[in-house]
């Protein structure tokens, strides 16, 4: 018997969700394997479980698959030492036709004393995709709390960076490529 079927006033595929329907949470111990020589947590290991919990969030929103189009925006504020509890929460901050971005806030726990850092944070766009692998449809997000409303007011401002960053790097590489041509047929 499917969910549908036990309750029928769950809407598996609804219009609009809530952020807090896209929640997601994701904790791990930092082995020796995750560090550099100084025994902090690699960067690249960060990312991976950024990456995977976003993905967590954009799964939830859109109940589709994703692909991570950008990880556009990281700052790691502090070691995280081997030993350490990662906690990593992840929530969709505004969706637009098929993309969503995503924020990531990242804690680092220190098992012997309790103390918890804020250690990194991060922006992601996910892209959901249908079954056969094409740009689909996603639901549109609902804010309901002014810290809601203030970061799905910022998704806005931070794609329109990112559309202007991408215009720019085109035409960067344009340039380059017509410059390259140009000295080709000069020698
Ligand atoms: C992401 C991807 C599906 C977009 O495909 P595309 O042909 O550019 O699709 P479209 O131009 O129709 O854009 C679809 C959406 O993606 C967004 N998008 C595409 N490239 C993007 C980028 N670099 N950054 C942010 N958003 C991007 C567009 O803004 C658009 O959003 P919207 O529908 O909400 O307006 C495609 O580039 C891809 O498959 N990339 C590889 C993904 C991957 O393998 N990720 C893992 C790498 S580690």
């Amino acid at each position: 018997m499917s969910i549908q079927n036990l309750h029928p006033k769950i809407d598996l595929h609804p219009k609009v969700r809530t952020v807090a329907s896209t929640q997601s949470e994701k904790t791990e111990i930092v082995l020796p394997n995750d560090t550099n020589m100084l025994g902090h947590l690699l960067g690249g290991r960060l990312m991976h479980f950024i990456d995977l919990t976003g993905a967590m969030a954009a799964y939830r929103h859109s109940r589709a698959n994703v692909v991570t189009a950008a990880m556009d925006h990281i700052d790691f504020i502090r070691p995280v030492r081997l030993g350490d509890l990662v906690t990593l929460k992840s929530s969709v901050n505004r969706a637009f036709t098929s993309s969503m971005e995503v924020g990531v806030k990242v804690w680092a726990e220190n098992t012997r004393t309790g103390e918890v850092a804020h250690v990194a944070s991060a922006y992601l766009v996910f892209v959901a995709l249908d079954e056969q692998g094409r740009v689909a449809r996603v639901p549109q997000l609902q804010p309901e709390t002014p810290d809601e409303v203030r970061r799905y007011e910022d998704a806005l401002r931070r794609r329109e960076h990112r559309e202007r960053e991408s215009v720019r790097r085109t035409a960067g590489k344009l340039a380059v490529a017509a410059l390259e041509a140009e000295q080709d047929t000069s020698s």
